[in-house]
């Protein structure tokens, strides 16, 4: 059976992880319990999920001539994703994720260095690339101008296209026009419909809600996806997980409901370990876990 074919417009990050026993409050300095430093960035994320579920994946960003970029595309090497399209970047370092874990949960601030270096004139050079794929996958850490030619290529060669509207910023109508589907959590939804109508475009709409799974709609109505319950270790990239695994799924012809349960199912084994990159599983994990937990989610 051949591959399906995903192309990743999107971030490259080193993920500069504490684990703490909580999060500090406004001012103060916390003991941490440990440090790490891991591969992500949403959209190198994005491309290890699908890479592991088995798709031949194509990256398109950007990492800096830096000891992080080099370490970030050899560990993208390592995974199978292809990478002669990651430009490199010599004038900013390449982008940083500060990342505390605790409480179950993780606080993020992200410094995009080389990824706000990719410009829209980067993706003209990579069109056959997307022409060729099953699926485009973006997200919003790179600039928004570099994610609407994107999207402008991918339809224009009738690619469909997921777009993650993360981290959430207001999107111009014609951009979701385009997009096939936007998987925004409850908070970005709010934001990136700020200037347009939910209403309308309600059925391109998947809503991530943690592990209580996603809210889609169909035929007029909402239909909830439940999550599932697992040991959590890592919630980082827990989204990302969700995102390249839809995309796999919907390459492969699966119904959106299916795809979501799918992608939930990948979501949740993805928290069980520590890093962003760390618990994306296998198609082989995916479908076991699926029927070990046939009739008992969420
Ligand atoms: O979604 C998780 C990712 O967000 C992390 O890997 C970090 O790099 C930030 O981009």
């Amino acid at each position: 059976m051949t591959k399906p074919v995903i192309t990743v417009v999107g971030s490259i990050n080193m993920d500069l992880v504490t684990i703490a026993s909580r999060f500090p409050s406004q001012g103060e300095t916390i003991l941490g319990e440990e440090f790490h430093l891991i591969p992500g960035g949403k959209g190198a994320n994005q491309a290890v999920a699908a890479a592991r579920l088995g798709a031949e994946v194509h990256m398109i960003g950007a990492v800096g001539t830096d000891p992080f970029g080099n370490e970030l595309l050899r560990s993208l090497e390592r995974e199978g994703v292809h990478i002669d399209n990651v430009k490199p970047v010599t004038h900013k370092g390449t982008g940083i994720a500060s990342i505390t874990i605790s409480e179950q949960d993780n606080r993020i601030i992200v410094v995009p260095g080389a990824n706000h270096a990719l410009r829209p004139e980067d993706i003209d050079r990579y069109e056959e690339i997307i022409a060729k794929s099953d699926v485009c996958v973006l997200q919003l850490e790179i600039p928004l101008s570099v994610v609407e030619r994107a999207v402008f290529l991918a339809k224009k060669h009738h690619v469909r296209v997921i777009l993650n509207p993360a981290p959430a910023q207001p999107l111009p109508q014609k951009l979701i026009e385009q997009a096939d589907f936007l998987t925004p959590n409850e908070h970005e939804r709010e934001i990136i419909f700020e200037q347009v109508d939910v209403d309308v475009f309600a059925d391109k709409v998947i809503v991530t809600e943690g592990a209580r799974g996603v809210t889609i709609r169909k035929d007029g109505k909402q239909v909830h996806i439940p999550g599932f319950c697992v040991p959590v270790v890592d919630t980082t990239g827990a989204g990302d997980t969700f995102n390249g695994a839809l995309a796999v799924a919907l390459s492969k012809g699966m119904s959106l409901e299916d795809a979501c349960r799918f992608a939930n199912a990948a979501a949740a084994l993805s928290v069980t370990k520590l890093g962003a990159q760390g618990g994306m599983p296998t198609e082989e994990e995916v479908k076991k876990f699926l029927q070990e937990k046939a009739g008992c989610s969420s």
